[in-house]
C-alpha cells in the first residue's frame, strides 16, 4: 500500500502574533510512503535521511502517543517549500510524519492530539497548527497541550511573499531574541495581535494596516535580514495593507488586496534588488485546506 500525504507551507507570526499566528500557503510538500525494512527518506542535501529525519521523528512520536507499533517506511518527497526561508519547511515535514503515521495506524489520534505531538517535535505551535488545519490559525498554549483556532482568510486578500536567495536558520533567528520584554511592549503586541484577528474576521484592510506591527521579535531580527525595513516599506507603498517578517525569516510576507498583489510583489523584488538582496516574489492565495493523507 502507498500512502500519499500533502502538507502546505506556512507563514508564521504575521507581525504581532509571535509563536501564535500562521497562515497556510499553497506551496506543498508531498510525501509518498511505502513499507520498507528500515526508515529511509529521500531528503534534500544536508537533511538527515534516516531515523533522525523530522518526518520520521514525528511519525514515531505519534505511534508512541497512540501506544502502537509503526512499521518502517520508505519516503519519497517532492517539496515546493524552500528550506530555511521562514516558510515552515520543518513544520511541513513534522506534520507530514504525524499525519502519515496516524493514517497508517488507523487514525488513533484526533487533530488536537496530532497538534500536541507535532508542537513538541517542532518546539513551537504556530506553523504546525496552520499546516494541520489550513487557513489562518491561532495556536493557543494550554496545560493539556496547544489548541488551534482556525479562521477563514478573506478570499480577496493575497499573501505576497519575497523569498530571499540566502537562507536563515530558525535557531539563529530565535537566538537573537530577548528573554524578557517590557510591559509596554507586551501591551503593544497584545493590542496589535487582537486587532489583527479582528481585521481578518471582518476583512478590514484599514485595521490590518495598523495591526501588522510587532515589538517582540522583529526589531531584534532586523539586523539578520538585509533590507527588511525597506522591503516592508516598499510593499506598503505599493498598496499592501501591511507586511512583516515571515516566521523567523528571511522571507517577507505582505498582505494585499488581490488587484494590487502583482504590484506589491514587483515592488518588493525591485527594492530588494536595489539593496543587493537576491530572491523572488510570489503572490499566493491562503490555502484553506491543511494536511491531507490519501491511501492509494
Ligand atoms: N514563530 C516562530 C519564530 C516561527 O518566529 O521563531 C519559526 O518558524
Amino acid at each position: 500500500m502507498t500512502l500519499r500525504v500533502r502538507v502546505p507551507a506556512t507563514s508564521a507570526n504575521l507581525g504581532p502574533g509571535f509563536d501564535a499566528f500562521a497562515v497556510a500557503l499553497p506551496l506543498l510538500a508531498e510525501f509518498e510512503l511505502r513499507p520498507a525494512r528500515a526508515w529511509k527518506v529521500d531528503a534534500a542535501d544536508g537533511v538527515p535521511d534516516g531515523e533522525d529525519n523530522l518526518l520520521v521523528v514525528a511519525a514515531r512520536a505519534v505511534a508512541r502517543a497512540a501506544g502502537a507499533e509503526l512499521a518502517a517506511q520508505h519516503v519519497e518527497q517532492r517539496s515546493a517549500i524552500p528550506l530555511a526561508r521562514g516558510l515552515g519547511s520543518s513544520a511541513a515535514a513534522i506534520v507530514g510524519g504525524a499525519v502519515a503515521a496516524n493514517a497508517l495506524l488507523g487514525e488513533p489520534l484526533d487533530r488536537r492530539s496530532l497538534l500536541r505531538v507535532a508542537s513538541e517535535v517542532e518546539g513551537h505551535s504556530d506553523n504546525v497548527a496552520a499546516a494541520l488545519y489550513g487557513g489562518f490559525t491561532i495556536a493557543l498554549p494550554d496545560e493539556a497541550g496547544p489548541v488551534a483556532a482556525r479562521i477563514a482568510f478573506p478570499a480577496d486578500w493575497r499573501a505576497c511573499l519575497f523569498i530571499p536567495g540566502e537562507p536563515l536558520e530558525t535557531a539563529k533567528a530565535r537566538g537573537v531574541l530577548a528573554a524578557e520584554v517590557s510591559r509596554d511592549d507586551a501591551v503593544f503586541n497584545l493590542a496589535h495581535a487582537a486587532a489583527l484577528v479582528a481585521a481578518i474576521m471582518r476583512a478590514d484592510g484599514a485595521l490590518l494596516s495598523l495591526a501588522m506591527a510587532d515589538r517582540l521579535h522583529q526589531p531584534a531580527r532586523t539586523r539578520l535580514v538585509p533590507a527588511l525595513g525597506e522591503i516592508i516599506g516598499a510593499a506598503r507603498d505599493a498598496g499592501a495593507f501591511g507586511a512583516a517578517l515571515s516566521g523567523a525569516g528571511p522571507s517577507v510576507l505582505a498582505v494585499a488586496p488581490a488587484r494590487l498583489a502583482a504590484r506589491v510583489v514587483s515592488a518588493m523584488e525591485e527594492t530588494a534588488a536595489a539593496h543587493g538582496v537576491g530572491g523572488r516574489g510570489r503572490a499566493l492565495r491562503v490555502r484553506a485546506a491543511g494536511a491531507q493523507a490519501v491511501k492509494a
